[in-house]
């Protein structure tokens, strides 16, 4: 069964709390929320005061994309807040398999995440010890790019690899890419600027499932 992982970088930050409550009654079940440092990506968005909030808000999964040059500082304090899911950036890590480990002690569900360029092949040996891999479907940085369709080879070599394996999908999902990326093995999409761009949210996230 597929989850749909609302994206709240493309939410109204002015109206935060509405918009998680719209997200709850969509019938998703995990939120998304992207960490940017200005340094892995030419972005910044938001950190620990807002996700404690959001935390003790909702219910929700939360699930926290890293997009920052020194994923092991946030470990611990985003453990304590009590986020469900992290993924860093394989290409940001010297120490891959001591951070996912580290996750994972802290109670956390552990992933991996891989630019549009980075070979899946390069998580081979630790693929096991994975909760989960998130595959970046648009360079990371912004909301609301074009899907790179490059996503669904890396699906079937992860899954040829270990069939099993959690894969969530992250830029640029819709409705039109949803049900191939669902076919191919896709477990969570992530999804921005499609769902927050229409006053219907429930409908959006009824027509990725
Ligand atoms: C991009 C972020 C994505 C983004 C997705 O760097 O990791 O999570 O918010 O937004 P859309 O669905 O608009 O591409
Ligand atoms: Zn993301």
């Amino acid at each position: 069964m597929v989850k749909i992982a609302p994206s709240l970088l493309a939410a109204d930050f002015l109206r935060l709390e509405k918009e998680i409550r719209l997200i709850e009654k969509s019938g998703s079940e995990i939120l998304h929320l992207d960490v940017m440092d200005g340094h892995f990506v030419p972005n910044l968005t938001f950190g620990f005061p807002i996700i404690k909030q959001i935390r003790e808000f909702t219910n929700l999964k939360i699930d926290v994309h890293l997009m920052v040059t020194n994923p092991e500082i946030y470990i611990d304090n985003l453990s304590k807040i009590g986020v469900d899911y992290i993924s860093i950036h394989q290409e940001t890590v010297f120490h891959l398999h001591r951070l996912i480990s580290k996750i994972k002690e802290n109670n956390c569900k552990a992933g991996v995440a891989l630019n549009p360029a980075t070979p899946v092949e390069t998580i081979f040996p630790i693929i096991n010890d994975l909760d989960f891999v998130l595959l970046m479907s648009v360079n990371p940085g912004f909301g609301g790019q074009t899907f790179l369709s490059l996503v669904y080879e890396k699906i079937r070599i992860l899954k040829l690899k270990r069939k099993e394996l959690c894969i969530e999908i992250d830029g640029g999902v819709t409705d039109l890419n949803a049900k191939k990326l669902i076919a191919a093995g896709a477990e969570i999409l992530v999804s921005g600027s499609y769902i927050f761009s229409g006053n219907d949210y429930s409908a959006k996230v009824g027509s990725l499932r």
